[in-house]
Formats: structure tokens, C-alpha cells, sequence
């Protein structure tokens, strides 16, 4: 995360700079658990049960299944990293019922095509925050280094 190895962050010493990292892998961790249950497992439920308007062959649609399942364990293991840092550290992760700005852009995107392409906006939405998800997380993995990020994620 740049801003943490900023001379005037680093200047207000290290537990400052523990919270500012541990509450921007909570909002990492919240984008990541809503993108997997709101959008990716709504779509590979979708193929799973042919509801999106291309023909999809029987084993990939099998497939879907199988993504669903890991995506599900994706969201689960985001919520379960937010509170074992909870139980670690002193700050507790904010509350998370606003909707996720990826699903209002969604809806914004899927407003401006016909509606019988509204599956296929989604699928091809889903896949691109998908790429954009795991570029961000390579980045973050070089970044919180050995924090209680990579404490966390060790135990
Ligand atoms: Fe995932």
C-alpha cells in the first residue's frame, strides 16, 4: 500500500501504521467476500443452471458447480481473515450493509443494453472485476510483507 511507506506515515510510528494496514485489508477483505458471493457466485450459478442466454456445453455448465464451491470458500475465508484480525488487534472491522459500488456499476451498465442481455453483462462484468481482483491482490501481498497481515495469514 503506498501511502504506508510514505515518510510522514512512517513518521507516526508503527502502531498507526498497523491500523492503517489492518483497516485497508478489512476493506480489501469486504470487497472481496461481496464480490464472490453477490457477483461471481450469481453468475456461476447462472451457467451452472443455463440461465444466461449462451448455449454452454453440459461439462462446463457442470463445471460452474465446482466454481461456485471454491468462490463460496473464497467469500469465507475474507470473513473468517477479518475476524481472526479482530481478535489479534485492537480495531474492529466497520460495518459492511452498504451495497458494494461494483454492484450500483454493474446495474449502470446493465441499464444501458437490452435486458435479455443482462446475464451476459453480468457474465462478462464479473469477469473482468475477477482479473482486476487478483491483480490488486498480488499487490497486496507484496505490500503488507511481514505485518499482522502476513501474521494472520501464516497461522
Ligand atoms: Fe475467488
Amino acid at each position: 500500500m503506498p501511502i504506508a511507506s510514505h515518510p510522514l506515515v512512517q513518521q507516526l510510528g508503527p502502531n498507526v501504521l498497523e491500523e492503517i494496514l489492518t483497516r485497508q485489508m478489512y476493506r480489501y477483505l469486504h470487497f472481496t467476500a461481496k464480490l464472490e458471493y453477490l457477483a461471481i457466485n450469481h453468475v456461476a450459478l447462472g451457467i451452472a443452471n443455463g440461465d444466461i442466454r449462451v448455449p454452454i456445453p453440459e461439462d462446463m455448465r457442470f463445471d460452474a458447480f465446482r466454481i461456485y464451491c471454491d468462490e463460496a470458500y473464497h467469500a469465507y475465508f475474507s470473513v473468517d481473515l477479518i475476524r481472526q484480525a479482530e481478535k489479534l488487534t485492537n480495531f474492529t472491522a466497520p460495518e459492511t450493509q452498504v451495497e458494494p459500488y461494483f454492484l450500483s456499476r454493474l446495474r449502470a451498465l446493465q441499464a444501458k443494453h437490452d435486458a435479455n442481455l443482462a446475464s451476459l453483462v453480468e457474465l462478462v462484468f464479473t469477469m473482468r472485476r475477477s482479473e482486476l481482483v487478483k491483480k490488486s491482490l498480488s499487490l497486496q501481498i507484496v505490500s503488507v510483507g511481514t505485518n499482522n497481515c502476513g501474521r494472520i495469514a501464516n497461522e
